[in-house]
């Protein structure tokens, strides 16, 4: 067994995306590689408040919109990057929810400032049919561009969070950077318009925190099982409430609490071109227990029933990248690690 990816390779700087339209499990997968790998800095990418990550760590439940959710590593620095927009509402929150620690915490001084102004413009002027989040996202996303954005450095109560991202993370020797949203949801590659206000594939996902292309040693892009998508826009092989929750597939948003539309597929196509954009190195496969039962927190490969294992081969040849992570239940140790298959 790996006893710690960062060991193995020395210094490692890794970043982990969403592939398909975010709520891939991120958080879930984040909290198991910062627990397992140490990294010294865990930072996040993306748009902003508007993305859910969930960790259930010890029992508890945790829903992270700003802050990473590699916070389940208490050694660990966390940091918010420069290209993400700030809710200080949120922010402060999260610092309290993991311990109140301000030490443990911090923003880049570049961030942008999401106001409460934000997120009237969100409610009043984002099309209806995008169904956003209505978290303010986009009109900061909108302002940062028309150069009329605060930045959190004019935030009183984010002073004590300031700092350089950019410095601490290229200063580092194990980072791991969370990004946010998932492929699907670019602005730039995915159901324009039906779509988040930014790209967050990895290249700019690396840019958000400060850290150039040839400084990342792998991309993790994150997929689940099944499909799902909340909010408006095109989704293929979408099945009804009833159907989905008979087999345990229906979900519902962290953020706004909407329930999730479902596919039971995977739509290779939209991943084929998440993989290559990305330039994913690895895959996580989450919620494998829920697409085939019987599978409900193996920790060992070998442990999966035929028709997962088989699944899993059909993923690997079908996107060709290896599959090195597999979620098997919510808890962060419900995990599979197979990435020895990659060092
Ligand atoms: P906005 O980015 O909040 O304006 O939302 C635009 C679209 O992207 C809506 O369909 C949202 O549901 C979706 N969206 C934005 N962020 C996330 C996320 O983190 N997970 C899932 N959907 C998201
Ligand atoms: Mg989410």
């Amino acid at each position: 067994m790996l006893a710690n990816f960062h060991e193995v390779l020395g210094m490692t700087k890794n970043i982990l995306v969403g592939g398909q339209y975010g709520d891939e499990g991120k958080g879930k997968i984040i909290s198991y590689l910062a627990i397992k790998d140490n990294p010294e800095v865990i930072a996040r990418g993306g748009v902003g408040p508007n993305a859910g990550h969930e960790v259930n760590y010890k029992g508890k439940r945790y829903p992270m919109r700003m802050l990473s959710c590699g916070f389940v590593n208490e050694k660990s620095r966390i940091l918010t990057g420069a290209g993400v927009v700030v809710d200080p509402d949120v922010f402060l929150k999260e610092v309290e929810m993991i311990g109140g620690n301000p030490k443990r915490c911090g923003v880049d001084f570049r961030a942008t400032w999401l106001t409460k102004e934000h997120i009237e413009r969100d409610s009043s002027q984002t099309p209806g049919k995008i169904g956003s989040t209505k978290t303010g996202c986009g009109p900061a996303v909108m302002d940062r561009a028309g150069r009329v954005a605060k930045t959190v450095s004019e935030c009183p109560e984010l002073k004590p969070y300031l700092t350089d991202v950019v410095k601490e993370i290229n200063e580092a020797k194990n980072v791991l950077i969370e990004g946010s949203q998932g492929f699907m949801l670019s602005v730039l590659y995915g159901t324009y318009p039906f779509c988040t206000s930014k790209d967050i594939s990895a290249s700019t996902i690396a840019a958000d925190v400060g850290i150039g292309p040839k400084n990342i040693d792998e991309v993790i892009m994150v997929m689940k099982a099944y499909t799902t998508r909340v909010g408006g826009g095109p989704f293929k092989g979408e099945k009804n409430k009833d159907e989905a929750e008979k087999v345990g597939m229906q979900e519902y948003g962290t953020v706004t609490g909407r329930p999730r539309r479902t596919s039971f597929d995977l739509h290779w196509d939209d991943l084929k071109l998440a993989a290559t954009i990305n330039s994913a190195t690895q895959l996580a496969v989450t919620k494998v227990d829920i697409k085939f039962p019987g599978n409900e927190g193996k920790r060992k490969y070998e442990e999966l029933t035929e028709e997962a294992k088989k699944f899993i081969e059909e993923i690997e040849s079908k996107i060709g990248v290896p599959v090195t992570l597999i979620g098997t239940g919510p808890d962060t140790e419900d995990t599979i690690d197979r990435r020895e298959k990659v060092l």
